[in-house]
């Protein structure tokens, strides 16, 4: 008989290494306002990124965790020196690359700025190899990897700069979309498990689109090429609070991980795939340790 597969999905969380090693020269425009937020107490919520993180990892190995999926949002305001921190803290999990996914969130290109588009991929480039390179469009995405001949995991990157303080918003260029659309008559694909991860959430809680300036301008487009998959899911970030929701444009559910580290919001969910079903078990923090939320 056949092991179950176990997935850990967490998310946003939201290194900010101290804004006074930030260059007098990027204080200007968003990233400024940005750092203002953190001195002005968004950093506390994020305090303890350090200690949560090596909870994760601590409970990541002791659960026979066999895939790992972050959903980006790995830094406050994607300086370089963000990203580094925060690929030390998630490397114990990145052992084995082919079992690591991820996508950037919106935090970690925050601005058009020279080579930002490829800080993310010089930190995480071993675990941005896709196993059908054929479908990628512009960089990386969408990305697919094969587990074994029952499940597959397609990454696609709805995150874009977003110079304008007041819009945190994203979209998946219409190329991703339509190479999604390709994959999912593709004969290898055909018949697995599918999960659909990206960064930006197709609906809140409440099974309601996200505000326009704050969520995903193309979710319908999203949940639309996603209506034919008939095992899976939809997994994603940038709300900070981890729910699941089902949508009737899709019949497949919808997993949000929230924040792994924001204070008073932590959490993360772990899946466990059998004979193709799936369940999933929430994760909450207590007493500096994650664990499983009681059923
Ligand atoms: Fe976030
Ligand atoms: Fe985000």
């Amino acid at each position: 008989m056949k092991k179950p597969l176990r997935i850990l999905h967490f998310s946003d969380i939201h290194v900010s290494a101290p804004v006074h090693r930030m260059r007098w020269s990027k204080w200007f425009g968003k990233r400024g306002i940005g750092a203002i937020n953190l001195l002005r107490g968004r950093a506390r919520y994020f305090d303890e990124v350090e200690e949560k993180m090596r909870a994760l990892v601590h409970f990541k190995e002791e659960n026979s965790i066999d895939i790992v999926i972050n959903t980006g949002d790995y830094t406050a305001l994607g300086l370089p020196h963000e990203l580094v921190l925060a690929r030390r803290l998630v490397d114990p999990m990145m052992y084995s690359p082919q079992s690591y996914l991820t996508v950037p969130g919106n935090h970690d290109i925050y601005v058009h700025e020279g080579e930002s588009h490829y800080r993310f991929a010089e930190q995480f480039c071993s675990v941005l190899q896709s196993d059908l390179p054929e479908y990628c469009r512009g960089g990386h995405y969408p990305l697919v990897r094969f587990f074994g001949e029952d499940m597959a995991v397609i990454v696609l990157n709805s995150s874009k700069p977003n110079p304008k303080p007041w819009r945190s918003d994203g979209h998946i260029p219409r190329k991703q979309l339509e190479a999604l659309d390709l994959l999912l008559q593709d004969e290898r694909i055909a018949g697995r498990f599918l999960i659909v991860m990206t960064h930006y959430a197709p609906r809140l809680a409440n099974g309601e689109p996200d505000r326009k300036l704050h969520g995903l301008r193309n979710a319908d487009d999203l949940l639309h090429s996603c209506r034919t998959i008939e095992r899976g899911a939809i997994l994603f970030g940038h709300i900070h609070r981890t729910y699941r929701v089902d949508v009737p444009e899709v019949k497949i559910p919808l997993y949000c991980a929230g924040s792994a580290t924001m204070k008073g919001h932590e959490g993360a969910w772990v899946y466990e795939i059998d004979g193709g079903k799936m369940d999933a078990r929430r994760l909450y923090w207590s007493g500096g340790v994650y664990s499983y939320e009681p059923a």
